[in-house]
Formats: structure tokens, sequence, C-alpha cells
């Protein structure tokens, strides 16, 4: 069967976990495969709200094991508030649903406590989430973070435990005058994190792998979205993990080979949360209509997001560094009821026009949008089910961007819900070879 990538690929929030959600009826293994507690991925079934941070989108349906690979930042205590929330929804998770690779780096709150000193003291804010992702990443790199296994081996666990926060300690303490963590207190701490991870503690990849060879289905779940790469994003306005689909192999633990549809998420208009540059922003009528009308607040720290227009040269960008073979445009519905909708189509800039995604973020600072404009609709679509539903100035917003992107828009989100889908082809319905062995 099949084997799928989903990533955003704007700023975020794009959608992701009501489409994975969606998806994931048809998938047998769901795995997030980079990101921490940042992400926010919202669910709707049937009416009723849930806000996944670490656990894969899949959760919700029964037959799906879900994997916490290993490029996440896990931060315990999340996912055991998160694992609460399931169980008060009436869904006791077990280890046969749900595995947390051993080789994934655990988040310890000297990590958030670095990312909100240093956030204090920026002369202009990333505007991060505040929980650890930069501080963990780097401890990861700096090779002196800890990682799930860790955990579980109680002989060795205060010794790493003081190696990791030696430094951690002193950037905390003497560069931003914040309190330093107690290393007995953390050792302790991480012991207790151990014994209650350990029902879930998987080598991720293994059983990935066993999946796969048996035929079964793989959806692969990204957090955060293409701008946001800590590499081709609006560095340094950013998070710190790569986000773009050639970062799914290695942050699951698999070879590319394995691949087989690449489906990039972008909503039918933008939204940004935090700082950084966002050419199409607007802030006027039609901003507010986007804020309004699509509840635009964050679904991790409840930030108001900021609004505007779609924006080709973005999209474009993220369907050359990720390979994306179609696209997911959510939030279609939220246009309905504006007169005219505008689709950015390339930027201005020193008298020139730029058609690709400058690295510069001076020069992107600098870009005014050229903008299309197409006419709006006022009829209501979250019905819709196929295109035939949909009224013709959406049809041809649609169409245009398709021809614009040179990849097809396979699904189309009308409405929060995992059943607002138009579903033009599904990606696992890709023909893919027969492997050799
Ligand atoms: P994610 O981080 O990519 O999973 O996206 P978020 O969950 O942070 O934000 C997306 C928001 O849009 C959530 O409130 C979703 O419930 C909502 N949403 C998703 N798809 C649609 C859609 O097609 N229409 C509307 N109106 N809302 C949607
Ligand atoms: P999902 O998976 C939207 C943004 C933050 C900030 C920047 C860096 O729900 O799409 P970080 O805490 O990662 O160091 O913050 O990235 N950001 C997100 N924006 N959706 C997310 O995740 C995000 N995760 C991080 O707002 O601008
Ligand atoms: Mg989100």
């Amino acid at each position: 069967m099949p084997n799928v990538v989903c990533v955003g690929a704007q700023w975020g929030d794009e959608g992701k976990g009501k489409v994975v959600d969606s998806l994931s009826a048809r998938a047998d293994v769901v795995v997030r495969f980079q990101g921490g507690p940042n992400a926010g991925h919202t669910l709707v079934v049937d009416g009723e709200t849930t806000i996944l941070h670490l656990i894969p989108s899949g959760i919700l349906v029964p037959r799906t094991l879900n994997l916490i690979g290993p490029g996440v930042v896990v931060d315990p205590e999340v996912l055991f508030t998160e694992l609460a929330g399931l169980r008060s929804q009436g869904l006791e998770i077990s280890r046969e649903r749900l595995r947390v690779s051993d080789r994934a780096h655990v988040i310890f709150p000297v990590h958030s406590a670095l990312d909100k000193a240093r956030e204090e003291i920026r002369s202009i804010a990333i505007g991060t989430t505040g929980r650890g992702i930069g501080p963990a990443y780097e401890s990861r790199v700096a090779r002196t973070g800890i990682r799930v296994h860790d955990l579980l081996e109680p002989d060795t666990l205060a010794e790493r435990v003081r190696v990791a926060l030696t430094e951690r300690n002193f950037l905390l303490e003497k560069l931003y005058g914040w309190p330093p963590a107690d290393e007995g207190e953390m050792a302790e701490r991480a012991y207790a994190w151990g014994e209650q991870l350990a029902p879930y503690v998987d080598d991720t990849g293994v059983t990935l792998d066993r999946a796969l060879r048996a035929g079964k289905s793989v959806l692969l779940e990204g957090a955060q979205g293409t701008l946001l790469d800590i590499d081709h994003g609006t560095y340094p306005y950013v998070t710190s993990s790569t986000t773009l689909a050639g970062g799914a192999c290695a942050g699951a633990g698999i070879g590319p080979t394995r691949l087989d549809y690449v489906l990039g998420i972008s909503k039918a208009y933008t939204t940004r949360v935090g700082g950084g540059p966002f050419p199409t922003e607007d802030t006027g009528p039609a901003g507010q209509h986007l804020g309004t009308v699509g509840r635009e607040f964050g679904a991790t720290t409840g930030r108001k997001r900021r609004c505007g227009w779609l924006d080709l040269v973005v999209l474009r960008h993220a369907v050359r560094v990720n390979g994306l073979t179609g696209l997911a445009l959510t939030n279609l519905d939220v246009l309905t009821g504006l007169s005219e909708v505008k689709v950015c189509i390339g930027y201005r800039v020193q008298g020139k026009q730029l058609q690709d995604f400058p690295a510069s973020i001076g020069l992107l600072e600098r870009c005014e949008p050229v903008y299309r404009t197409f006419r709006g609709w006022a009829e209501s679509i979250e019905e819709a089910r196929s295109m035939d539903d949909l009224p013709q100035a959406a049809r041809d917003y649609i169409r245009w961007i398709e021809d614009a992107v040179e990849i097809p828009v396979d699904l189309l989100g009308v409405g929060p819900d995992r059943d607002a889908l138009i579903e033009r082809a599904n990606p696992f319905d890709m023909v893919r070879p027969p492997r050799r062995f």
C-alpha cells in the first residue's frame, strides 16, 4: 500500500491535523517526525474538538498505530496531559495505539526557561511558543541531550542529567539571570518520567519497517510548515527543525525509497503566528474577515494569528523544496462572503519582479506583493462534497491555482469537521510499483 507524507506548505496551522485525521481512515500507521509541543493540531469529529501537540493526528481512528518518531522533541509532561485529555474523552491509549521512539530527545524545564529568557531579551522577538523547542534541538546537536531511552537507564541517568544541565544552567543563571534547575530534583523527575513513559517506549523505526514489509499503509505527519523550516523558511523567524518532506525520512527512521506521495497542506489564504515578514498580510477589512470567520487563534498559545491573502511565491517555493505531489487546500469556506479574493502572483522589489522566495529577510521585508484579483462568492460551501457543488467563482479560483503551481489540488477543506472535505483524488490510491523483496 502507498505511503504518504503530509507537510505544511505555509507558516504552520494549515489544517494538517484535520487532513491527517481524515486520511487516517486509510492508514495503518501514523508517524509524527519532527517538532514537538510547539505544534497544535486541531481535530473536529462530530462537533467535538481535540487539540494534539505531540500525539499523531491518527489517534482518533481506532485501528491506527501512532508513532512519535526519533526526530520529535518530547516534553513528557505535555504528553501525559494529552493522554489524560484523551482519557477524559473515554479513550484509554495503550501501547497498541501509541509508541514513543527511544531515540527521541526529551525537553526539560531548563529548555523552556531558556526559550523564554531569550525571547525576553531579543530586540525583535521571534515569538516562539516558549515550549523549549530551540534549546532542546540545540542540546541534541551539542550531544548533551537526554533521549527517551536514557530515562529507562537509572544507573546512568543522574550523571546524564548533570552533564545535560551544566551548560544550560550556566547560561540561564549567568547570562539571563534566571534561577538554575536543581540537578537532583531534575534527575528524580527524569526517573519518574521514565517509569510513566516505559509502557510506550519502542524502537519505532523497527516497528515501522515491520509494518512497511507487511504492506501496511503509513502516513507521516509533519508539524509547523515550509516557511518555518530551519533552512528554507524565513530565517531567523523559524522553528528549529527540518519541517520539509525531505526530513520526514530521517525523523521517522525510514529511507526515501519508501515514500509514494507528498501532500502539501495550505490554507486558501495565509496565516502566521509570531514575528517575521509576511508579504501578503492584510490588516484591513479582508484580513479581519479571514481572522473572524476562520477563528484564527493559535491552538497552542491562543495568540491571534496574522491573516492575509494566498501567496503563490510561498506556495511555489513549497512545491519545489518538498517535491509536492499534490495539495490539500483547506479553509476554502472561510473565503465565502468576500466580494473579491486576491492571490499574490509575484513580488515587486527595487523596480524588479521577483518570482522566487528570497533568502534575505531584509529583501523580503521590502517586497511588495503583486496581486491578481478573482471575484468572490456568497454561497455557503460547507456541505459541498464535490467540485460540482462549488460555485463557479470558487472553481475558477482553484483551477487557476493548480495551473499556477503546476500540481493538482487533490483535497479541499470546506469546514473544520473531519468530513468537511472534497476528495478529488486520494493520496492512498497512488499505484506504486511492486517491491522486489
Ligand atoms: P495544524 O496545526 O496545521 O493542524 O492547524 P491548526 O489546527 O493549528 O489550525 C487550523 C484551524 O483551522 C483549526 O481551527 C481547524 O479546526 C480549522 N480547519 C481545518 N480545516 C478547515 C477547513 O477546511 N475549514 C475551516 N473553516 N476550518 C478548518
Ligand atoms: P503547527 O504544527 C504555527 C512558530 C512560532 C514562532 C516560530 C518559532 O500547529 O502548524 P518555536 O516555538 O517552534 O521555537 O517557535 O514558529 N510556530 C508555529 N506556528 N504553527 C505551528 O505548529 C508552530 N510551531 C511553531 O509561533 O513564530
Ligand atoms: Mg497548529
